[in-house]
């Protein structure tokens, strides 16, 4: 499979509106969550990442330290900062 694309953050903050599409970073990874914003257990309060890192957020809400949660976001990869 060939190598998903370099994303810059420029870019990734232009996507935080359904709109536009929600892009988030973790990890250096950068992830489309757009399909994903209504099916967040945690409802609206995702939408406080787009554009940025996810890191700061889960910090604060531990329910997402689970390895389905990561499974969840690995499905939605775009591309790497
Ligand atoms: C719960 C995914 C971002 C707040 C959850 C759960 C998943 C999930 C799968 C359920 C976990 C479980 O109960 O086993 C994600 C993904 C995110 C994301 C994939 C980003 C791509 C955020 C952000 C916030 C947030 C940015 C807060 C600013 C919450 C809260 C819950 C939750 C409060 C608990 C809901 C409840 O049980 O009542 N999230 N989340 N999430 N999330 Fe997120």
């Amino acid at each position: 499979s060939s190598p998903l694309p370099i994303i810059s953050q420029e870019e990734v903050t232009k996507h935080r509106s359904l709109k536009d599409g929600v892009w988030v970073t973790y990890k250096g990874g950068v992830y489309d969550i757009t399909e994903f914003v209504s099916m967040h257990p945690g409802g609206e309060k995702i939408m406080m990442a787009a554009g940025g890192a996810i890191e700061p957020f889960w910090s604060l809400y531990a329910v997402h330290n689970q390895e389905h949660v990561l499974d969840i976001l690995s499905g939605y990869k775009v591309g790497e900062l």
